[in-house]
C-alpha cells in the first residue's frame, strides 16, 4: 500500500484526481469504479471541472459503481443513482449505456450484476472507506470471498448515513447490494480516500491492523496496487 497524507479534504481530492487524470487520459476507454458518500464529492468535482475547461472527455469511459440502497426508488434523491447523476454523470459526456450500478432486491439482482462485472476489468477503482472499515457496503464479517450480494446494514451505518435521510435512522435503508470484496480485488488499481477524524481508527485499521474480515477495507493489504490518500485527521492514529 502506498500512503499519501495530505493536508485536507480539498488537498485530498486534488491528489486522487492526478491519479484519475493520469488513468483517463492515458486510455480514452477506462474502466472506473466509482463510490458515493461524502467521500467522493471532491474528486468529482475535480472531474467535472477538468472536463468543462477541456482537458478531458468521457466518451468512451465505462463505469461500474459499488453498491446501491434496496428498497428505496433510484430516482428517490438519495439513491446512488441519484447521487452518481448529481455529481458526475449528468455533468460530463459519459454514455448513458456504460454506467452501470447494481439494482434490485434479490440475490438474482446482485447476481446479475455479478455477471456484469465478470467482464469489467475495472482499471480503477475509487473506495471510502465506513467508520467501522466497510468499503462498498461490505461490513464487518463480511467473507473475502463474496461477490456482489444482499447486504443487512449494520446500526453503525445506518447511523451514519442518516444525515442524509433528515437524520432519521428510520428512513435510511436496511438492506443494500453491493460488490463483493473478491470483485474490488480484482481491479487493477484502488484509490482508497479517507477524511475526517472519524475515519481514523477505519484507516489505521486498513493499513497497520491484521488482516481480518473484522475490518473488511485490510484485505486490501493483500491487493498488489493500492494507494490510500487520506487528510491529516484520518491519518491521525497511523503509527508512522
Ligand atoms: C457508505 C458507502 C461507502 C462509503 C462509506 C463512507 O455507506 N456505501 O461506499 O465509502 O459508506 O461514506 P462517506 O464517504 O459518506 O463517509
Amino acid at each position: 500500500m502506498k500512503v499519501i497524507v495530505c493536508k485536507d479534504y480539498d488537498a485530498m481530492s486534488k491528489k486522487a484526481y492526478e491519479y484519475m487524470k493520469e488513468c483517463i487520459t492515458s486510455k480514452k476507454n477506462a474502466v472506473l469504479g466509482l463510490a458515493t458518500g461524502s467521500t467522493p464529492v471532491g474528486l468529482y468535482k475535480e472531474m467535472v471541472a477538468d472536463y468543462k475547461a477541456g482537458n478531458t472527455d468521457y466518451k468512451d469511459i465505462v463505469s461500474y459503481n459499488l453498491d446501491e440502497y434496496v428498497g428505496i426508488d433510484r430516482n428517490h434523491p438519495e439513491s446512488y443513482y441519484s447521487f452518481m447523476h448529481k455529481n458526475l454523470f449528468d455533468l460530463v459526456d459519459i454514455k448513458d449505456e456504460n454506467t452501470h450500478l447494481p439494482c434490485g432486491t434479490t440475490q438474482a439482482d446482485a447476481d446479475a450484476y455479478e455477471a456484469q462485472l465478470q467482464n469489467a476489468n475495472i482499471d480503477l477503482q475509487i473506495l471510502g472507506i465506513g467508520r467501522n472499515g466497510h468499503i462498498g457496503f461490505n461490513e464487518p464479517g463480511t467473507s473475502f470471498d463474496m461477490g456482489t450480494h444482499v447486504v443487512d446494514l449494520t446500526e453503525s451505518t445506518i447511523e451514519a448515513n442518516c444525515r442524509f435521510f433528515d437524520n432519521d435512522p428510520n428512513l435510511v435503508p436496511k438492506q443494500a447490494l453491493s460488490m463483493g470484496i473478491a470483485d474490488i480485488m480484482k481491479s487493477k488499481e484502488v484509490l482508497v480516500l479517507a477524511s475526517g477524524v472519524e475515519k481514523a481508527d477505519a484507516v489505521k485499521g486498513m493499513i497497520e491492523g491484521s488482516v481480518t474480515e473484522e475490518c473488511p477495507a485490510s484485505a486490501l493489504q493483500n491487493h498488489p496496487n493500492v494507494i490510500v490518500i487520506v487528510d491529516e485527521a484520518a491519518a491521525s492514529k497511523l503509527s508512522k
